[in-house]
This record gives C-alpha cells, structure tokens and sequence, in this order.
C-alpha cells in the first residue's frame, strides 16, 4: 500500500524527487471510482490529486492515516477543507504558480473572439480566402469587466491595460481602497453594474455557496446586446442553460468557456454549445503550460513532502 496515493494523472521531475524519498503509487483513473478510491486511501499518509477528486467528508474520515492532502492546482472546491481541519489533515494548494497560464489562456479567448481565429484558420486551411468575413474588432477601447479580482482578475487586468482596455472590477471581498485598483487604473464596481457597463465579461471566482449558479438568465439579461462572456474559473458558476438562450437570443455575441458545468460534459450536443460558431470550448486547460505544471509539481510535492517529514 502507498505512502502517498495520486489519484489523477502526476507525474514528472518533481513526482520522481518524490519517489525517492517515499513509496508513491500513481492511480491516474482510480478518482473516477469511488470504492476504489476509498480502499486505495486506506494505508495513505498523503494523497495528490488534481480537480477530477472528490474528497468528500466521509472519505477523508475513512482514511485513518491521511496526514496531508496535496492539491496540484488552486480550488478546493472538491476537497472537504473543514473536514481536513478537524482532523488536522494538512491541505496545501498552489494558487500562485499556475495563475499567469489561466491569465494568458484569457487574453487568447479575448484575441480569438475578436478576431474569429478558428474559423478563419480553418477556412483557410480548406482553400479559402475570405477576407471580407473576417474584418474583426479590437480589444483597445473596449471594456473588459473582471468578475472576481484577485491573484488571477489582477494578472489579466494587467495584460488588458497594455492592450488598451479599460477595466471595471467586481470583487466582494477586495477593499475599495486596495492599492491594485489605483495602480491598474481600475474602478471597483457591484456586480450588475459591471455586467452593465462591460464589453467582455470575464470570470474570476472560486466556486463558492455564494457564487455557484450567479451568471444566470437575470445576470446575462444586463449585460450589453453583443457582449463576450469567457470562464476559466469554475463551471458550475454559470447556468449553461441560460447561456445557451442568451447566446440563442443574441444578447450575448460570444462566449469562451474553459470549464462546464459537468466535467467532462456528458450532454456537448444536447445543450448546443458545442456546435455554436460563436462558443469557443476548451477542457479545462487554463492552467496547463509546461512552465505552470513544473511549478504547481514542484511545489505540491516539496509542501507534502515537508508535511510528512514534519510528522
Ligand atoms: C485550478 O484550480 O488550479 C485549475 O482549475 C486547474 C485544476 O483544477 O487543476
């Protein structure tokens, strides 16, 4: 039985440093299973897993030696935290070394809806030379809202300015005279305001009680006819559904979406997102680059590593 169980796909330098210091096993699928999961944890000091894990209250109770788990990510929102704690479980995430790729992952949707860039790569690729139906837009001028300002709203507020945007931010919990705002030349707004006033609204939240479900029909209903939706936070804060009909209903001009509601999707056609030309969907990558990856690793692996050794 492992000292450390990763439940997802891990692996690399910093998995090997790992290995030669404890006995680490790697069940890249075993997530998908939750008996097997349940029985795998069983002798664990630590587990590793991605954002595909649920660690739920009672299997975290159920793993009598779990010392730590390791989040090779940001959200927590599939692990019980409170759970962790009142078994004084350590559990150690690392919102700072993958943020910039989620921050660029952003600018790329933002240039590839202004610009049509799949469709006009793809037509060309076919033979054609429309030029005609791909005049686009420009981000300088426009208003990007930032629904959600922290680490990752910041790194792409930053890269938005050097563009040209002007920026409005909604964030609960910043303080209105937080030095970033001045700094970034960004105005702190409520949140309907922000979708009123914004050109492109982008989400930054973690899922939260608080904000699953809050870009529903009444919240794509004020925003302006024609605007860009984009979320590489979390899914389950957006209502697809409403999506769907505000895009249908052409209120919304376009949207990127990183993440879903249900991941993988199980229902692509039935919701009709997939086959819409004006919805750019990617899986759940914004935190995948090579140099984001060898950080997050690097990281989750020291921090446990640093657990266990502590014990
Ligand atoms: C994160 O929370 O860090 C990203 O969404 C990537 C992931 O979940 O692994």
């Amino acid at each position: 039985m492992p000292e450390i169980l990763l439940t997802e796909l891990i692996e690399g330098p910093a998995v090997d440093w790992l290995s030669d210091r404890f006995q680490v096993v790697c069940l890249p699928d075993i997530w998908r299973d939750p008996v097997g999961l349940r029985t795998s944890m069983q002798d664990a000091r630590a587990v590793i897993v991605r954002n595909q894990t649920q660690l739920t209250s009672e299997l975290i109770e159920s793993a009598k030696r779990l010392e730590v788990i390791g989040r090779a990510g940001a959200g927590l929102d599939n692990i019980d935290t409170v759970a962790a704690e009142q078994l004084g479980i350590a559990v150690c995430n690392t919102p700072a070394e993958n943020s910039l790729a989620v921050a660029e992952l952003v600018m790329g949707f933002m240039l590839t809806m202004a610009r049509e860039l799949p469709a006009a790569i793809s037509t060309t690729r076919a033979g054609g030379w429309d030029r005609m139906r791909f005049n686009g837009v420009e981000l300088h001028g426009k208003t990007l809202g930032l629904v959600g300002f922290g680490r990752i709203g910041q790194l792409v507020a930053r890269r938005a300015a050097a563009f040209g945007m002007k920026i409005v931010a909604h964030d609960e919990y910043l303080p209105k005279d937080a030095g970033v705002l001045q700094e970034l030349d960004v105005s702190l707004v409520g949140f309907h305001e922000l979708l009123e006033v914004a050109n492109v609204v982008s989400c930054h939240v973690p899922l939260t009680v608080e904000t699953q479900g809050m870009f529903n029909a009444v919240a794509f209903a004020k925003m302006q006819q024609g605007s860009w939706f984009i979320n590489a936070a979390r899914g389950e804060v957006v209502c697809e559904k409403a999506l769907v009909a505000s895009l249908v209903s052409e209120q919304i001009g376009a949207a990127a979406l990183d993440v879903r509601e249900v991941e993988p999707p199980v229902d692509v056609h039935n919701t009709g997102l997939a086959s819409m030309e004006n919805v750019y969907l990617t899986p759940h990558i914004g935190a995948f680059t090579i140099e984001s990856q060898t950080r997050v690793l690097k990281k989750v692996c020291s921090d446990v590593a640093d657990v266990l050794d502590r014990k």
